[in-house]
């Protein structure tokens, strides 16, 4: 298959939405990181999805969305997570909420799960197409499972380490401005939970909720949760954390005071670092060396770049 890259004007919106509704994939920006997008009516555009990231299938994906109207066609919110969705949305936040009965989604989507989880992303291309093509979308990052996500339309269409050839297209809006996945909240007896730490900090969170987030334990057997499989954003290379200087042959990611080869942030700027993180692994991946990575604190947007470093790292 001829992977196509389409520019996100009216023209490129329009062949993409075409494109979604045939059942084809496209891979789509969002202001976290690039999604591989399918109608999430259509059992056969999951399953495709599923087919061209070589994902598990018990690992259920997000619906986008334009706004809170739509995602209450889908889901259940309850007063929290209203609160959270007016606070946040559009934005970098997914909230697993009850599925309804008539949401029309395809079970494939919760991988048969009685809940499903949401998002309304901010970056304008995403929310133009999801207003063009009219639907939900089922996207989960669009990397091959088990990679780096992408934050570039190049990372996406790369034949060897991307998608290239096996979805129909790629919506090209240049870089993601967040560069990590969405935060996700979902509710267990009744208390906010900390699915995954991501865009929107833990800390913000529980400002609007007035209380702590549950951090609940990862299972690793039972991968439900997100990115509960403890080798996740691999790396090719070994990744060595919490690194202030470099054993020979490694490569040095730096942050802030210590200086690598590479940098995630010169300025200890978590923000940047963010943005920078998958690209970076990448391209310091190409090196073919190990991998060693500064400490990075663990508040704000530090728990969400924490967590994907030791997820890279992890043995596998
Ligand atoms: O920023 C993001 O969230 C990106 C962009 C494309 O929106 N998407 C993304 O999707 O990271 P994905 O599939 O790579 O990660 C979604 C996570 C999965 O780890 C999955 O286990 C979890 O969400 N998830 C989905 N539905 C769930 C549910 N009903 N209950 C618990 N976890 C769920
Ligand atoms: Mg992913």
């Amino acid at each position: 298959m001829h992977t196509e890259i389409l520019g996100h004007d009216l023209r490129g919106l329009r062949a993409a939405a075409e494109l979604l509704a045939r059942g084809e994939l496209v891979a789509i920006p969002t202001e976290t990181v690039y999604g591989l997008a399918g109608d999430a009516r259509n059992p056969l555009a999951v399953a495709r999805i599923y087919e061209a990231k070589g994902r598990p299938s018990f690992n259920p994906l997000i619906v986008h969305l334009p706004d809170i109207a739509a995602a209450g066609r889908i889901a259940v919110l309850g007063p929290e997570a209203l609160a959270l969705a007016h606070r946040f949305w559009p934005g970098a936040l997914t909230l697993v909420l009850p599925l309804r009965e008539d949401s029309g989604i395809a079970s494939l989507v919760t991988a048969g799960l009685s809940t499903v989880a949401i998002r309304v992303p901010a970056h304008p291309a995403a929310q133009e197409l999801l207003r063009t093509f009219d639907g939900p979308l089922a996207a989960p990052s669009a990397n091959p499972s088990g990679r780096v996500s992408p934050t570039t339309a190049a990372h996406v269409a790369d034949p060897d380490t991307g998608l290239g050839g096996r979805i129909a297209a790629v919506l090209d809006a240049g870089a993601c401005p967040v560069g990590v996945e969405s935060t996700i909240v979902g509710w267990t007896e009744g208390r906010a939970a900390l699915l995954r730490p991501g865009g929107v900090a833990a800390e913000e969170i529980e400002a609007v909720l007035g209380q702590p987030l549950l951090h609940p334990v990862a299972n690793p057997d039972a991968p439900n949760a997100p990115g509960q499989l403890t080798s996740h954003y691999a790396p090719r290379a070994s990744l060595r954390l919490n690194a202030d200087k470099a054993l020979p042959g490694e490569l040095l990611i730096g942050f802030g005071s210590v200086t690598g080869e590479m940098t995630l942030s010169e300025s200890g700027d978590l923000t940047e670092a963010a943005a920078r993180l998958f690209d970076l692994l990448r391209r310091a991946d190409e090196a073919g060396r190990p991998l060693a990575v500064a400490p990075v604190p663990e508040h704000g947007l530090g728990a969400a770049i924490n967590d994907r470093l030791r997820r890279a790292a992890a043995p596998r």
